[in-house]
Protein backbone atom coordinates (compact mmCIF):
# COMPACT_ATOMS: atom_id res chain seq x y z
CA UNK A 1 0.00 0.00 0.00
CA UNK A 2 1.60 3.78 -0.95
CA UNK A 3 1.70 5.80 1.93
CA UNK A 4 -0.86 8.57 1.91
CA UNK A 5 -0.15 12.34 1.19
CA UNK A 6 -2.57 15.37 1.91
CA UNK A 7 -2.21 18.35 -0.55
CA UNK A 8 -4.03 21.14 1.07
CA UNK A 9 -4.26 23.43 -1.36
CA UNK A 10 -5.00 23.60 -5.15
CA UNK A 11 -1.84 22.70 -6.84
CA UNK A 12 -0.53 21.97 -10.62
CA UNK A 13 -1.45 19.25 -12.34
CA UNK A 14 1.68 18.00 -12.89
CA UNK A 15 2.77 18.14 -9.27
CA UNK A 16 -0.19 16.04 -7.96
CA UNK A 17 0.67 13.68 -10.87
CA UNK A 18 4.44 13.50 -9.34
CA UNK A 19 3.69 12.79 -6.16
CA UNK A 20 0.61 10.09 -7.70
CA UNK A 21 3.80 7.72 -8.66
CA UNK A 22 4.56 7.01 -5.22
CA UNK A 23 1.72 8.25 -2.36
CA UNK A 24 -1.75 8.10 -2.71
CA UNK A 25 -2.64 11.22 -3.00
CA UNK A 26 -5.62 13.73 -1.02
CA UNK A 27 -5.71 16.80 -2.86
CA UNK A 28 -7.80 20.00 -2.11
CA UNK A 29 -9.10 20.85 -5.21
CA UNK A 30 -10.83 23.68 -3.32
CA UNK A 31 -8.81 27.29 -3.59
CA UNK A 32 -9.61 27.53 -0.24
CA UNK A 33 -7.54 26.70 3.38
CA UNK A 34 -9.11 24.28 4.96
CA UNK A 35 -10.91 25.23 8.17
CA UNK A 36 -8.12 23.71 10.90
CA UNK A 37 -10.76 21.04 11.80
CA UNK A 38 -10.92 20.10 8.46
CA UNK A 39 -7.23 20.11 8.14
CA UNK A 40 -6.77 17.70 10.84
CA UNK A 41 -9.45 15.39 9.41
CA UNK A 42 -8.01 15.11 6.34
CA UNK A 43 -4.54 14.10 7.81
CA UNK A 44 -5.27 11.29 9.49
CA UNK A 45 -3.71 8.49 8.37
CA UNK A 46 -1.07 10.97 6.55
CA UNK A 47 2.57 10.43 6.54
CA UNK A 48 3.00 13.67 4.48
CA UNK A 49 1.51 17.06 3.73
CA UNK A 50 2.13 19.97 1.13
CA UNK A 51 1.02 23.25 2.74
CA UNK A 52 1.12 26.87 1.83
CA UNK A 53 1.66 29.80 3.85
CA UNK A 54 -1.98 29.37 4.31
CA UNK A 55 -2.31 26.63 6.78
CA UNK A 56 -1.26 26.18 10.24
CA UNK A 57 1.09 23.51 11.39
CA UNK A 58 0.75 23.58 15.33
CA UNK A 59 1.50 21.76 18.55
CA UNK A 60 -2.45 20.33 18.97
CA UNK A 61 -2.41 19.43 15.12
CA UNK A 62 0.65 17.41 15.54
CA UNK A 63 -1.00 15.53 18.61
CA UNK A 64 -3.95 15.13 16.35
CA UNK A 65 -1.85 13.78 13.67
CA UNK A 66 0.69 11.22 14.68
CA UNK A 67 1.64 9.36 11.53
CA UNK A 68 2.57 12.70 10.07
CA UNK A 69 6.22 12.41 8.93
CA UNK A 70 6.98 15.72 6.88
CA UNK A 71 5.35 18.67 6.38
CA UNK A 72 6.61 20.11 3.20
CA UNK A 73 5.81 23.82 2.22
CA UNK A 74 5.73 25.65 -0.90
CA UNK A 75 6.47 28.30 0.77
CA UNK A 76 9.63 30.28 1.47
CA UNK A 77 8.31 31.91 5.04
CA UNK A 78 7.60 29.02 7.79
CA UNK A 79 6.30 31.59 10.83
CA UNK A 80 2.81 29.33 10.28
CA UNK A 81 4.63 25.98 11.14
CA UNK A 82 5.53 25.59 14.87
CA UNK A 83 9.25 23.78 13.65
CA UNK A 84 9.96 23.02 17.64
CA UNK A 85 7.16 20.84 17.84
CA UNK A 86 7.76 19.10 14.54
CA UNK A 87 11.07 18.82 15.45
CA UNK A 88 10.11 17.09 18.89
CA UNK A 89 8.03 14.63 17.24
CA UNK A 90 10.71 14.23 14.71
CA UNK A 91 8.50 15.50 11.45
CA UNK A 92 10.64 16.81 9.03
CA UNK A 93 9.76 20.44 8.09
CA UNK A 94 10.97 22.07 4.69
CA UNK A 95 9.90 25.21 2.74
CA UNK A 96 11.31 27.12 -0.80
CA UNK A 97 13.47 29.06 -0.56
CA UNK A 98 15.84 29.93 -3.87
CA UNK A 99 13.05 29.49 -6.51
CA UNK A 100 11.40 32.55 -5.78
CA UNK A 101 14.29 34.73 -5.25
CA UNK A 102 14.43 36.47 -8.26
CA UNK A 103 10.68 36.76 -8.68
CA UNK A 104 9.69 38.24 -5.41
CA UNK A 105 12.94 40.91 -5.90
CA UNK A 106 11.39 42.25 -9.27
CA UNK A 107 7.68 42.16 -7.67
CA UNK A 108 9.44 44.34 -4.81
CA UNK A 109 10.87 46.10 -7.43
CA UNK A 110 8.08 47.14 -9.29
CA UNK A 111 6.09 47.69 -6.37
CA UNK A 112 8.83 50.33 -4.72
CA UNK A 113 8.47 52.09 -8.44
CA UNK A 114 4.98 52.48 -8.77
CA UNK A 115 4.81 53.88 -5.05
CA UNK A 116 7.82 56.48 -5.70
CA UNK A 117 6.02 57.07 -9.29
CA UNK A 118 2.34 57.09 -8.11
CA UNK A 119 1.38 54.53 -10.51
CA UNK A 120 -1.55 53.56 -9.13
CA UNK A 121 -3.02 56.70 -8.24
CA UNK A 122 -2.26 57.76 -11.46
CA UNK A 123 -4.26 55.02 -13.47
CA UNK A 124 -7.23 55.18 -10.65
CA UNK A 125 -7.31 58.72 -11.74
CA UNK A 126 -7.24 58.11 -15.51
CA UNK A 127 -9.72 55.23 -15.19
CA UNK A 128 -12.17 57.80 -13.67
CA UNK A 129 -12.12 60.18 -16.51
CA UNK A 130 -10.53 62.99 -14.80
CA UNK A 131 -7.11 63.29 -16.75
CA UNK A 132 -7.75 66.76 -19.20
CA UNK A 133 -4.70 68.05 -19.76
CA UNK A 134 -0.71 67.50 -19.17
CA UNK A 135 -0.14 69.14 -16.19
CA UNK A 136 3.68 70.41 -15.51
CA UNK A 137 3.72 68.96 -11.63
CA UNK A 138 0.74 66.39 -12.46
CA UNK A 139 1.41 62.65 -10.24
CA UNK A 140 5.39 64.44 -9.97
CA UNK A 141 6.61 61.46 -7.46
CA UNK A 142 10.23 60.73 -6.09
CA UNK A 143 13.30 59.51 -8.27
CA UNK A 144 14.38 55.95 -8.06
CA UNK A 145 17.40 56.10 -9.74
CA UNK A 146 20.55 57.17 -7.88
CA UNK A 147 18.50 57.57 -4.68
CA UNK A 148 18.96 55.35 -1.77
CA UNK A 149 17.60 52.06 -1.41
CA UNK A 150 16.74 50.95 2.42
CA UNK A 151 16.45 47.11 2.68
CA UNK A 152 15.75 45.41 5.64
CA UNK A 153 16.47 42.51 6.05
CA UNK A 154 19.12 41.33 3.90
CA UNK A 155 18.54 37.09 3.46
CA UNK A 156 18.59 36.42 -0.45
CA UNK A 157 15.40 38.44 -1.66
CA UNK A 158 17.06 41.44 0.13
CA UNK A 159 20.09 40.81 -1.92
CA UNK A 160 18.48 40.59 -5.11
CA UNK A 161 16.91 43.64 -4.24
CA UNK A 162 19.87 45.33 -3.63
CA UNK A 163 21.64 44.18 -6.66
CA UNK A 164 19.02 45.49 -8.31
CA UNK A 165 19.04 48.82 -6.77
CA UNK A 166 22.62 49.28 -7.09
CA UNK A 167 24.01 47.67 -10.46
CA UNK A 168 20.50 48.70 -12.32
CA UNK A 169 19.23 51.85 -11.29
CA UNK A 170 22.91 53.50 -9.16
CA UNK A 171 20.92 53.41 -6.23
CA UNK A 172 23.16 53.66 -2.81
CA UNK A 173 21.88 50.75 -0.98
CA UNK A 174 22.03 50.66 2.87
CA UNK A 175 20.67 47.56 4.78
CA UNK A 176 20.09 46.27 8.16
CA UNK A 177 19.98 42.67 9.33
CA UNK A 178 20.98 41.24 12.19
CA UNK A 179 24.30 40.30 10.87
CA UNK A 180 26.62 41.73 8.78
CA UNK A 181 27.33 40.35 5.20
CA UNK A 182 31.34 39.69 4.21
CA UNK A 183 32.96 42.47 2.83
CA UNK A 184 33.35 40.57 -0.92
CA UNK A 185 29.13 40.33 -0.77
CA UNK A 186 28.85 44.04 -0.09
CA UNK A 187 30.97 44.61 -2.89
CA UNK A 188 29.01 42.87 -4.77
CA UNK A 189 26.13 44.59 -4.06
CA UNK A 190 27.77 47.85 -5.36
CA UNK A 191 28.89 48.90 -1.66
CA UNK A 192 26.14 48.13 0.07
CA UNK A 193 26.51 49.11 3.81
CA UNK A 194 25.29 48.01 7.14
CA UNK A 195 23.85 50.48 9.17
CA UNK A 196 21.69 50.97 12.20
CA UNK A 197 17.68 50.44 11.94
CA UNK A 198 17.55 53.84 12.84
CA UNK A 199 20.05 54.82 10.36
CA UNK A 200 18.14 52.70 8.05
CA UNK A 201 15.21 54.42 8.53
CA UNK A 202 16.63 58.13 8.17
CA UNK A 203 18.67 57.84 5.50
CA UNK A 204 16.51 55.26 2.77
CA UNK A 205 14.30 57.21 -0.01
CA UNK A 206 12.82 53.98 -0.34
CA UNK A 207 12.88 51.08 2.27
CA UNK A 208 11.99 47.68 0.91
CA UNK A 209 10.97 45.31 4.45
CA UNK A 210 11.85 41.90 3.38
CA UNK A 211 12.69 39.96 7.04
CA UNK A 212 11.03 37.21 8.05
CA UNK A 213 7.80 37.33 10.78
CA UNK A 214 8.73 36.37 14.30
CA UNK A 215 7.97 37.15 17.50
CA UNK A 216 11.18 39.25 17.68
CA UNK A 217 10.20 41.21 14.35
CA UNK A 218 6.22 41.56 15.51
CA UNK A 219 5.12 45.39 15.19
CA UNK A 220 9.00 45.92 14.12
CA UNK A 221 8.04 48.95 12.03
CA UNK A 222 4.82 51.24 14.14
CA UNK A 223 4.45 54.75 14.71
CA UNK A 224 7.73 55.10 16.26
CA UNK A 225 10.01 54.12 13.53
CA UNK A 226 7.98 55.50 10.48
CA UNK A 227 8.23 58.52 12.11
CA UNK A 228 11.87 58.85 12.13
CA UNK A 229 11.90 58.16 7.64
CA UNK A 230 11.63 61.44 5.79
CA UNK A 231 8.41 62.89 4.63
CA UNK A 232 9.63 61.93 0.93
CA UNK A 233 9.96 58.44 1.61
CA UNK A 234 8.43 55.20 0.41
CA UNK A 235 8.06 51.77 2.55
CA UNK A 236 7.47 49.11 0.36
CA UNK A 237 6.48 45.56 2.38
CA UNK A 238 6.88 42.07 0.63
CA UNK A 239 7.64 40.28 3.68
CA UNK A 240 4.63 38.96 6.32
CA UNK A 241 1.93 41.04 8.11
CA UNK A 242 2.51 42.14 11.02
CA UNK A 243 6.10 42.86 10.80
CA UNK A 244 4.70 46.34 9.91
CA UNK A 245 1.64 47.85 12.30
CA UNK A 246 -0.80 48.62 9.43
CA UNK A 247 -2.80 51.25 11.45
CA UNK A 248 0.04 52.85 12.58
CA UNK A 249 1.34 53.12 8.67
CA UNK A 250 -2.14 54.16 7.69
CA UNK A 251 -1.68 57.12 10.02
CA UNK A 252 1.68 58.14 8.64
CA UNK A 253 0.21 57.99 4.96
CA UNK A 254 -2.16 59.84 5.48
CA UNK A 255 -0.97 62.57 7.61
CA UNK A 256 1.94 62.79 5.18
CA UNK A 257 4.58 62.05 7.64
CA UNK A 258 5.70 59.40 4.68
CA UNK A 259 5.37 59.96 0.78
CA UNK A 260 3.58 56.44 -0.34
CA UNK A 261 3.70 53.26 0.25
CA UNK A 262 3.59 49.57 -1.61
CA UNK A 263 1.92 47.07 0.17
CA UNK A 264 2.13 42.89 -0.57
CA UNK A 265 0.89 41.60 2.61
CA UNK A 266 -1.08 42.60 5.77
CA UNK A 267 -1.82 41.96 9.41
CA UNK A 268 -5.03 39.46 9.15
CA UNK A 269 -4.81 39.52 5.26
CA UNK A 270 -6.69 38.32 3.18
CA UNK A 271 -8.45 41.41 5.03
CA UNK A 272 -6.87 44.43 4.57
CA UNK A 273 -7.39 47.38 6.81
CA UNK A 274 -9.76 49.64 6.13
CA UNK A 275 -7.69 52.92 6.92
CA UNK A 276 -5.06 51.83 4.16
CA UNK A 277 -7.91 50.93 1.35
CA UNK A 278 -9.25 54.70 2.10
CA UNK A 279 -6.02 56.05 0.92
CA UNK A 280 -4.63 57.13 -2.76
CA UNK A 281 -1.01 57.39 -1.89
CA UNK A 282 -0.69 53.20 -1.33
CA UNK A 283 -0.49 50.56 -3.92
CA UNK A 284 -1.89 47.16 -2.46
CA UNK A 285 -1.82 44.08 -4.15
CA UNK A 286 -3.16 40.47 -3.32
CA UNK A 287 0.13 38.58 -1.78
CA UNK A 288 2.01 37.65 -5.28
CA UNK A 289 5.20 39.01 -5.30
CA UNK A 290 6.05 35.60 -6.13
CA UNK A 291 3.27 34.98 -8.70
CA UNK A 292 5.02 33.96 -12.40
CA UNK A 293 3.85 30.99 -13.94
CA UNK A 294 6.93 29.54 -14.00
CA UNK A 295 7.94 30.56 -10.11
CA UNK A 296 5.04 29.27 -8.46
CA UNK A 297 5.22 25.93 -10.64
CA UNK A 298 8.90 25.69 -9.19
CA UNK A 299 8.04 25.89 -5.63
CA UNK A 300 5.74 23.52 -5.98
CA UNK A 301 7.72 21.59 -7.10
CA UNK A 302 10.20 21.78 -4.61
CA UNK A 303 7.79 20.90 -2.15
CA UNK A 304 6.86 17.52 -3.69
CA UNK A 305 10.93 17.07 -4.28
CA UNK A 306 11.13 17.23 -0.05
CA UNK A 307 8.07 14.89 -0.02
CA UNK A 308 9.75 12.79 -2.34
CA UNK A 309 13.07 12.59 -0.66
CA UNK A 310 11.18 12.08 2.62
CA UNK A 311 9.02 9.64 2.18
CA UNK A 312 8.90 8.09 -1.36
CA UNK A 313 10.49 4.82 -0.36
CA UNK A 314 13.42 3.28 -2.53
CA UNK A 315 13.05 4.07 -6.08
CA UNK A 316 10.88 6.92 -5.65
CA UNK A 317 12.19 8.77 -8.23
CA UNK A 318 15.40 10.73 -8.63
CA UNK A 319 14.78 12.44 -4.95
CA UNK A 320 14.13 9.42 -3.02
CA UNK A 321 17.04 8.06 -0.79
CA UNK A 322 18.17 11.52 -0.65
CA UNK A 323 18.37 14.10 2.01
CA UNK A 324 14.91 16.64 1.56
CA UNK A 325 16.70 19.72 -0.77
CA UNK A 326 15.49 22.48 1.83
CA UNK A 327 14.67 20.86 5.08
CA UNK A 328 14.27 22.98 7.96
CA UNK A 329 14.95 21.06 10.78
CA UNK A 330 17.20 17.92 9.91
CA UNK A 331 19.62 18.39 12.50
CA UNK A 332 16.98 19.45 15.30
CA UNK A 333 15.36 16.09 14.67
CA UNK A 334 18.13 14.24 15.52
CA UNK A 335 19.05 15.94 18.30
CA UNK A 336 15.40 15.30 19.46
CA UNK A 337 16.45 11.38 19.19
CA UNK A 338 13.89 10.78 16.73
CA UNK A 339 13.97 8.35 14.04
CA UNK A 340 15.60 10.43 11.15
CA UNK A 341 13.32 9.89 7.70
C1 LIG B 1 5.27 33.75 0.35
O1 LIG B 1 4.88 34.66 1.01
C2 LIG B 1 6.28 32.82 0.77
O2 LIG B 1 6.68 32.84 1.94
O3 LIG B 1 6.71 32.02 -0.06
Amino acid sequence: MKPRVVIARRVFPAVIERLQTRFDVDANDADEVWPQAQLIQRLQGATGVLITSGERIDAPLLAACPALRAVCSMAVGHDNIDIAACSARGVLVSNAPGVLTETTADFGFALMMAAARRIGEAERFLRRGEWSRWGVDLFAGGDVHGSTLGVLGMGRIGQALARRGALGFGMAVRYHNRSRLPADMEAALGGARWVSLNDLLRQADHLVIVVPYSPSTHHLIGEAELGQMKSTATLTHIARGGVVDDAALAAALREGRIAAAALDVFEGEPAVHADLLALPNVVLTPHMASASAATRLAMAHLAADNLLAALGGPGGGSQAGQPPPTALNAAERVAHGKQVI
